[in-house]
């Protein structure tokens, strides 16, 4: 397998978007960052030498590092953050994974102008399970703020208030039409009429799912999270933040301009960001262009049923090449109550005002990130840096969805870890509730892919819930949506000894405390252990 040997410069760099100008942390100086290109099976190894002005990370979402957390990148998790004017090399090791991920930052929100995609080609030798398309195109969702994103968020932390939504959607960087001043450098991707292309889509969105699709061209999703699924041919998809999909699309339609768009999906009353963003599908040759240019028809913005009628079609493409191995013999089930609610704060070390601030929490507890990182914290026996005692309730401990508003139920400050042994058959399952402002929540965790084997309204329930579950050809992903007021079971084999951070991929409830950490224990032999702590 390959060795790849990559140079990450942090530094800021000026960008001009909706008519503004600001300073931003960037990768190399590009905005999104650059494309790292591995085979399967490959190493990368990524040297992020940092000349920027505060400490910062790189995680390799979907990436399973086996036994190789060192590496993963979490802030205060797994490492501390890379000073201003250090370095740290990344060992970034790919095992399975076969299709698109992508890097983020995992600083605070750094990741909105820090991430790029990850593009994992098949073995030599081997090849896609569908035909080879004519070329290849990364297609970045993001989401732009005008202002710092830095002192947006510090100044929401300070009020203990909604921090402002983005100020437009981007593709490739992009906010296109219909925003002002930008419609000039619009992305465009050009295309022959007759052949047929693959799209890597990444939502790194900060906070919003998001609806996709191409004016009058189907598109024909095949992968989702670096696993193959079987081929959805549809007019639009749904993508939550941190999901990755391939999609073919074939240039079948009178050669002209098509408009590529995204647009929010999103049903609450809390802030958001309401454009939309745009690219440009080009056919080559010779043609009058359009003074309309066709633009798709996507789903409104809280049309639940049109994301469900997507997401509920999605199954592991499951072939010889391509099996799915879904456990079925659970040893360790796990519930996890997913919420949004207010903390009280009696000072500011709660991290708000005095008074009620926002916060997040799994299972009640909201999670504050430690300033020693728990990796080290765990590795070296040291005390005082975290709990072992993240709560497993019982279904139905709280009655969170009896719609118990905000002031009635909060939650406690804690760093719990949730232990499991090696080997351990493990069933998540996450239940969304309808405690403060409830919306789906993009459930994501480091280390593994797991399969999706449920999920369902209300409450989840053991005996009928999990009648419904499919053990045949689930997905095998890395985030999940838990969908508002509902609830949805994952499993996985606990493989890989490590400390992963899981989170819900939404910026402002990661960072209102809506996560926790998995720890794997060592199994009985070296192969089964953590490497050692590289030097
Ligand atoms: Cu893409 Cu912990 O995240
Ligand atoms: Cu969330």
């Amino acid at each position: 397998s390959g060795v790849h040997n990559y140079t990450y410069i942090l530094k800021e760099t000026n960008f001009t978007r909706l008519c503004s100008t600001k300073s931003m942390l960037t990768v190399n100086g590009q905005f999104p960052g650059p494309v790292l290109r591995v085979q399967k099976g490959d190493t990368a190894f990524v040297t992020v030498q940092n000349n920027g002005k505060y400490g910062v990370t790189i995680h390799w979402h979907g990436v399973k590092q086996p036994r190789n957390p060192w590496s993963d990148g979490p802030e205060n998790i797994t490492q501390c953050p890379i000073k201003p004017g250090k370095k740290f090399t990344y060992e970034v090791v790919f095992s399975d994974e076969e299709g698109t991920l992508w890097w983020h930052a995992h600083s605070d929100w750094s990741r909105a102008t820090v991430h790029g995609a990850i593009v994992i080609s098949p073995k030599n030798g081997t090849s896609y399970p569908f035909p080879k398309p004519y070329a290849e195109e990364v297609i970045i969702l993001a989401e732009w703020f005008k202002g710092d994103v830095k002192e947006l968020i510090d100044e929401a932390t300070a009020s203990g208030a909604d921090p402002d939504p983005s100020d437009s959607y981007t593709l490739n960087g992009q906010p296109g039409y219909p925003n002002n001043c930008s419609i000039e450098t619009t992305f465009r991707f050009p295309v022959q009429y007759g052949k047929t292309y693959l799209l890597r889509l990444v939502n790194a969105g900060m906070n919003e799912e998001m609806f996709f699709g191409i004016a009058k061209h189907n598109i024909t999703v095949v992968a989702q999270d670096a696993a193959y699924i079987k081929p959805i041919t549809t007019s639009y998809i749904m993508i939550t933040p941190g999901q990755t999909m391939d999609i073919l699309v074939t240039a079948n339609q009178a050669p002209s301009y098509y408009y590529i768009a995204a647009s929010p999906f999103f049903d609450s009353s809390a802030p958001y960001d309401t454009t939309n963003t745009s690219a440009i599908l080009q056919y080559t040759g010779n043609y009058t262009i359009p003074t309309t240019i066709p633009y798709p028809t996507l789903p409104n913005v809280t049309d639940k049923a049109a994301a469900d009628n997507f997401t509920t079609r999605i199954r592991s493409l499951a072939s010889a090449e391509h099996p799915v191995y879904v456990p079925k013999n659970v040893t360790t089930r796990i519930f996890i109550t997913v919420s949004v609610n207010q903390i009280v704060c009696a000072n500011a070390s709660c991290g708000g005002p005095s008074g009620n601030r926002l916060s997040a929490s799994l299972n009640n507890i909201s999670f504050v990130t430690p300033s020693t990182d728990v990796l080290q914290a765990y590795y070296k026996s040291l005390p005082n840096v975290f709990d072992k005692d993240f709560p497993n309730l019982p279904p139905y401990k709280f009655n969170f969805t009896g719609d118990v508003g905000n002031n009635t139920l909060y939650p406690s400050l804690g760093t719990k870890a949730k232990l499991i042994n090696y080997g351990d058959v493990v069933e998540i399952v996450y239940q969304g509730t309808n405690v403060g402002n409830a919306e789906n929540h993009p459930m994501h965790l480091h280390g593994f892919s797991f399969y999706l084997v449920g999920t369902g309204y209300g409450n989840f329930g053991l005996t009928n819930s999990t009648k419904t579950y499919n053990l045949i050809d689930p997905p095998e992903v890395n985030t999940i949506g838990v969908p508002k007021n509902g609830w949805a079971a994952i499993r996985f084999v606990a493989n890989n000894p490590g400390v992963w951070f899981m989170h819900c991929h939404l910026e402002r409830h990661a960072s209102w405390g809506m996560d926790t950490v998995l720890i794997v224990k060592n199994g009985p032999t070296k192969e089964t252990s953590i490497r050692p702590t590289p030097s």
